[in-house]
């Protein structure tokens, strides 16, 4: 028999509204809504998806999750400073926007929007080498400081070329990324057949094979197929001492997870590891960046900085970072996504609310600055 129908229940309250014009974005969260509105669903999906299960990617948040740090009472703070140093430098935040490929993707200003909101928010700009506009017009804006990182290329020659472009440029740090020997396989990429359309182009490489990242095929992910044809597949430790002969700017390691790896980067004389993940579209079934931070940083032993990406949405992630030992943490998707819905206010404006978080964090947590929440004692589990 079917249940008698009850009358006694309350009636469903319509859920919150999202964002709109009238009610502004509250947390980098409410941005993803917004963007997911703006862009073509494969733009989205490229944006939002990670490798295989996407197993790691959905690890990376439960482990930020699962960090709870533990307050310290009666500090007498009350205006915490949000400055750190990163790589020598004071920044407004120990924040730096995560390199990010083909921004014009999101919003024609692309790349040139990202890195003016960050230098009008006090944070490092990462450009990435798959930039859709060139490392000479992103810095030409001279909005703050650009750390350009590094995809190693095939060619040798065109990657020294890229080093002394970057420098002359006034590039102020140089980030090379370890983790993507092959593209992870993301699925969503895979399925959509995605590929960039004609108005977006890898700007920094003229002439290399950029008609391969267009190529819509039904069954295959056009961004993997051009790195798979430019990318060099098989770099090792002395590539990197190549590498750190080659330039005189600070170099971040970006990709690490393991605490050897993390050794053998300060050996080869990094000034910086990133823990990463790439947020979940490389090895899928890698551990969550939270998780390995620890072991890393008592691996590194104050001997480089140590940074950390990968499921950061908030102030309180930040803080949670701290509170783990990095030295500051990398944001990327909120990044586009704020792009995406408002250009480089928008981006402005996601900047600002991690600013006002992080200052609440920091202030409930008791902590005069970044610094001193280093010390503070986490407990994994709740
Ligand atoms: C990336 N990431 C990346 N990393 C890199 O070193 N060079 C690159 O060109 C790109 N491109 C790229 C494109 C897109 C669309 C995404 C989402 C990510 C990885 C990025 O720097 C960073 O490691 C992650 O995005 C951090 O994770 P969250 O904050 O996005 O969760
Ligand atoms: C990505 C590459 C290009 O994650 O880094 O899409």
């Amino acid at each position: 028999m079917a249940d008698p129908v009850r009358t006694d229940l309350p009636t469903p309250r319509p859920a919150p509204a999202g964002p709109t014009d009238d009610r502004p974005p509250v947390c980098l969260g409410d941005f993803a809504e917004l963007a997911r509105a703006a862009v073509p669903p494969g733009v989205w999906d490229y944006v939002d998806g990670g490798s295989g299960a996407e197993t790691t990617l959905a690890a990376n948040r439960a482990a930020l999750d699962r960090v709870a740090v533990l307050p310290r009472m009666l500090t007498g703070v009350d205006d915490p400073r949000t400055a750190a140093t990163l790589l020598g430098r004071e920044q407004a935040m120990p924040v730096v926007v995560a390199p990010m490929a083909y921004q014009r993707l999101l919003h024609p200003d692309g790349e040139s929007a990202l890195a003016a909101a960050a230098g009008a928010a006090g944070v490092p700009y990462a450009l990435s080498t798959l930039s859709s506009t060139t490392i000479e017009e992103v810095t030409a804006a001279g909005a703050g400081p650009v750390w350009f990182q590094l995809y190693w290329l095939r060619d040798r020659a065109l990657v020294a070329d890229l080093l002394d472009r970057a420098h002359t440029a006034g590039c102020a740090a140089l980030m090379v990324t370890v983790d993507v020997p092959v593209l992870g396989r993301r699925r969503r990429d895979v399925r959509n057949g995605f590929a960039l359309p004609p108005d977006v182009t890898a700007a920094n490489l003229p002439g290399g094979r950029d008609d391969l990242a267009h190529t819509g095929t039904p069954g295959v992910s056009a961004i993997a197929a051009h790195t798979g044809a430019v990318f060099a597949p098989a770099l090792t430790w002395a590539d990197l001492d190549w590498l750190r002969d080659r330039t005189p700017l600070p170099l971040l390691v970006k990709g690490i997870l393991d605490p050897r790896d993390a050794v053998r980067a300060v050996q080869v004389g990094a000034d910086a590891v990133v823990v990463s993940n790439h947020g979940g579209r490389q090895l899928d079934g890698a551990p969550a960046t939270a998780t390995v931070l620890p072991e890393v940083v008592a691996a590194v032993d104050g001997r480089a900085e140590v940074l950390l990406d990968s499921g950061i949405r908030s102030g309180t992630d930040v803080l949670r970072a701290l509170a783990l030992g990095a030295t500051g943490v990398l944001l990327g998707r909120p990044m586009l996504w704020a792009l995406a819905a408002g250009g480089r206010a928008g981006a402005e404006t996601a900047l600002a609310l991690l600013a006002t978080e992080l200052r609440d964090a920091l202030t409930l947590a008791g902590c005069a600055d970044p610094a001193a929440a280093r010390d503070l004692r986490t407990l994994t589990g709740g």
